[in-house]
């Protein structure tokens, strides 16, 4: 039988205060700073929010991090949080205690609160605690007070918003003038309503980090502030977009024009790392005038489920802001048509930085992927192959393997069964595959000591999935 450890010392203090909350509000400003988060955060799980209010008052660091402790969003705490913001925007001079710069309700650092209060072992997340204020973050010129910064997060999957969404807006809009509302991360899947759009424009565009537009309505209905400098605190033209890191689009060939926008914006995106486009279809613009704005040098190229013609495949090997890609992505862009030498000149370019390689349904032949061979041998640093949704015979294939010996690093290993396996009306032929996996298997066996490998077939138009072989044959829910 266990014995109950007895409660600590800063168990009896927090009881007391959360039970005394008369008492909590008279001694706040003398309460040590060390108690303020763990107060906090029992106050948070038992939901008293009349504590929370008046301990945002006088919060004495200069982040709350409400968002790292909040699982799932609750709204009677945001609204109880908010309210003390307000109380503390209202007043004229902050009060003695209190510290708080910035509000952050990012859904980061998941285990942050546990470490700061000590329950748990590990780094705090140090610009919290250790970020002391500067003349400058407290004052601004003409003696107002600094704006309070709220940082947050949006991902609009719907064009409407939730309940929690809806009240944080409506809190926001109202108070515009008297918060800087940064967004880090940004994804739009969905035509958001007017009042979420205006919202969107009053964002200082210099801190979102990643934007995410996948949608089928049009961009010109997004502020264009996110993309060009034509608010005031946006002059300085360099600074506009630095922080983007990531631009991810998706759009079909009716919205031409959208893809026109963006690519017209993409020069000003001067940190972009991650470039993903999918199911664009170049006409009017062409891959070679994506690749020839990019002003850094990307990390992640995803070209999929796109219409590419062969000066599109040309320019791949053109640019050198793609050359230290680590990795590329060009699943489901049918290249079977098209010469791939460009696709080879670009993987003996990025040998030194590819880690990840994406080929999945190019629907590419023998002779293609024969031009990639010596090339694919080269790239040192893959850990992640996937050539699955090939045409590849089995002789074609064994040589792919066996150009693998080197790629000592590679962790996982898709491959298509190859053309054999299918009769003349498409239909897969089971046996023909059960014998040759194991045969494959050991071809690969002969060169390296691979780690995880899977040969499968193409999806079945029936049940969706994917008869495998990794150790044994696993057939689709069809064959079964
Ligand atoms: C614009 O921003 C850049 C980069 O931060 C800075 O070097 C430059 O001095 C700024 N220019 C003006 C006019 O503020
Ligand atoms: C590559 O693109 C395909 C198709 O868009 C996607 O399903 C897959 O997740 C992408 N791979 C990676 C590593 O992002």
């Amino acid at each position: 039988m266990s014995i109950q450890a007895p409660p600590t010392l800063l168990d009896v203090v927090l009881q007391i205060l959360l039970r005394n909350e008369a008492l909590t509000f008279s001694f706040l400003e003398y309460l040590p700073k060390e108690l303020f988060p763990p107060l906090f955060k029992k106050a948070f799980t038992s939901k008293q929010t009349n504590i929370l209010r008046a301990v945002v008052q006088a919060w004495p660091f200069p982040c709350l991090p409400l968002g790292s402790l909040m699982k799932t969003p609750d709204l009677e705490i945001l609204q109880a949080v908010l309210d003390g913001v307000d109380m503390l925007i209202a007043q004229k001079e902050k009060p003695r205690r209190c510290k708080l710069q910035v509000l952050e309700l990012l859904n980061k650092h998941r285990n942050f609160w546990n470490i700061w209060v000590g329950t748990t072992k590990g780094n705090c997340y140090p610009r919290v605690i250790s970020k002391t204020p500067t003349v400058e973050d407290r004052a601004v010129p003409g003696g107002k007070k600094q704006p309070l910064k709220v940082l947050v997060d949006f991902c609009l999957k719907c064009p409407d918003l939730d309940e929690y969404q809806k009240y944080f807006f409506q809190w926001a809009e109202q108070r515009k003038s008297l918060l800087q509302l940064c967004c880090q991360k940004l994804q739009i899947w969905e035509k958001p309503v007017c009042s979420v759009l205006r919202l969107l424009k009053s964002l200082e565009p210099g801190y979102i980090q990643e934007l995410e537009v996948s949608t089928l309505w049009r961009l010109r209905s997004l502020p264009l502030t996110l993309f060009t400098p034509d608010t005031e605190y946006m002059r300085n033209r360099s600074r506009t977009n630095e922080g983007v890191e990531l631009i991810e689009c998706m759009y079909t060939a009716l919205e031409e024009r959208i893809v026109t926008t963006v690519i017209s914006q993409l020069p000003k995106f001067s940190s972009l790392q991650h470039l993903c486009l999918k199911e664009v279809h170049f006409f009017k613009v062409s891959l070679d005038q994506v690749l020839r704005s990019l002003r850094s040098s990307l990390e992640t190229l995803a070209i999929t489920h796109c219409h590419l013609s062969q000066s599109d495949l040309n320019c791949l090997s053109k640019y050198p802001s793609i050359y230290q890609l680590k990795h590329l992505n060009l699943s489901g862009s049918k290249i079977f048509h098209l010469c791939a030498r460009p696709l080879k000149v670009l993987l003996e370019r990025v040998s030194a930085t590819l880690q990840t390689l994406e080929l999945d349904d190019c629907r590419m032949e023998d002779s293609q992927i024969k031009a990639l061979l010596p090339a694919l041998s080269q790239c040192s640093q893959l850990t992640k192959v996937n050539f699955y949704g090939n045409y590849i015979s089995t002789s074609v294939l064994k040589n792919l393997l066996q150009h693998t010996a080197s790629l000592s690093q590679l962790s996982l290993e898709l491959y298509p069964a190859p053309f054999e396996c299918y009769d003349v009306m498409g239909g897969f032929l089971v046996e023909r595959f059960t014998q040759l996996g194991p045969e494959l298997m050991d071809t690969l066996w002969a060169v390296r000591k691979p780690k995880i490998v899977c040969f499968a077939s193409n999806v079945c138009l029936k049940c969706y999935e994917r008869c495998v072989y990794i150790q044994d044959v696993c057939l689709c829910s069809c064959w079964q």
